[in-house]
């Protein structure tokens, strides 16, 4: 294929991101892909909403399953939330044969077997990249690049506005309600924000590592889950005189003797000489144990418009690569002019 159709189910903060950083790297991403990426379409609830992407009238439905089902759409992005159109749109477009980008944790923990096996039933790929700590790439680490290993102890910050929340709390003695509110004009909070706070998007997010390292869905009715509701100004003054912070954590183990997996979230002091206590604002830490490789940490921007298109766009690259089979995007090299030494670079003489 040397045009691969896109279609954005979802024009909202993410969808938004996607559509405005296909465009600003256009040049880049498809001399890697080596096709051209068409944003052909793309649905919304409410047509009379401005946009900050400029999207043709023509390309613009109120139908998300219209764009699922359409015989020209390679690449289906769904991008709306929820659970009840998520999933048909999904369904419908995996059923169609279409590759599926969902950045939708709580559609994943949900129906992920269905969703997989719809995947496999109709020859689609199913990416799920931006469901998981925004812009790092953990879902990729666990599927791939520690394949080899067996994990010992998955734990982490995986919610980005709980984060920002706690960490302004902290720093500035600011209101929770104040620091919601900002959270949500920045793009970072849920639709329903109560996910985020009381701690079930972190849930979500644990349920879909847990079945990436250890091929179990632990469903939330199974976990403990206690978010940062509770959490008082006294709380976090105790936890910094005490050399703490407070985080909450998604803890991910398995039993050696009986396999079973288990999921817990929850507000933990951690002490200020760890990595993970020193993660703030938005950004979300995952420390992955595995038995081979030691302890890996990854730390990166865990919501918002930018990072999570980051983690879209490379899933749709991931995705031409799958339609144009033994295609890679390692970059074309690229002519530069030396001007410079290394050493001039640094010293500036
Ligand atoms: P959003 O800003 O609320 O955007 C949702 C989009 O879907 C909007 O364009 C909305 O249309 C459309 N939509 C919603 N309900 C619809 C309906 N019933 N029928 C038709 N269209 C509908 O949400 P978002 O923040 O972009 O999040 C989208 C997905 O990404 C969610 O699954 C979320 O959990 C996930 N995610 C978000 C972030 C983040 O930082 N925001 C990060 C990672 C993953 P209108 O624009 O017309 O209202
Ligand atoms: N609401 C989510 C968060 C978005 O704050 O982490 C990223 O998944």
């Amino acid at each position: 294929l040397s045009t691969i159709n896109i279609g954005i189910c979802g024009l909202g903060t993410v969808g938004q991101g996607v559509w405005k950083h296909i465009d600003s790297n256009r040049v880049a991403l498809e001399s890697r892909l080596g096709v051209t990426l068409n944003l052909a379409r793309a649905s919304v609830r409410d047509l009379k909403k401005k946009r900050t992407v400029r999207v043709s009238a023509g390309a613009l439905t109120l139908d998300p399953l219209s764009i699922a089902t359409d015989p020209s759409i390679h690449i289906v992005c769904e991008l709306i939330g929820g659970t009840t159109l998520a999933r048909q749109v999904t369904i419908a477009a995996l059923k169609a044969g279409k590759t599926v980008v969902s950045a939708n944790k709580a559609l994943l923990c949900k129906h992920g077997p269905e969703i997989f096996a719809a995947a496999r039933k109709h020859g689609g790929h199913f990416f799920f990249e931006a469901s998981v700590a925004g812009g790092i790439p953990i879902i990729k680490a666990l599927r791939e690049g520690l394949v080899a290993n067996r994990f010992k102890l998955i734990y982490g910050i995986l919610n980005g506005t709980c984060n920002y929340i706690l960490t302004r709390m902290e720093r500035e003695g600011l209101s929770y309600p104040v620091i919601l509110k900002e959270a949500k004009e920045l793009g970072y909070a849920e639709a329903d924000e109560a996910l985020d706070v009381e701690g079930w998007d972190t849930a979500h997010k644990a349920s879909i590592l847990a079945f990436l390292a250890h091929g179990t869905w632990v469903p939330t009715e199974k976990m403990l889950v206690e978010g940062i509701t509770q959490i008082t100004q006294a709380d976090l003054s105790f936890a910094r005189e005490n050399g703490y912070a407070i985080k909450l954590l998604a803890v991910i183990t398995r039993e050696a003797d009986t396999g079973e997996v288990f999921v817990r979230v929850h507000p933990t002091l951690i002490p200020k000489t760890k990595v993970l206590a020193n993660v703030n604002e938005v950004y979300n830490g995952i420390s992955v144990t595995g038995d081979v490789v030691g302890e890996t940490v990854y730390i990166g921007r865990g919501a918002g418009q930018d990072p999570t298109a980051s983690a879209v766009i490379s899933d749709i690259a991931d995705a031409v690569i799958l339609l144009n089979r033994g295609n890679t995007h390692l970059p074309e090299p690229v002519e530069t002019r030396a001007s410079l030494t290394p050493l001039q670079r640094i010293t500036g003489r």
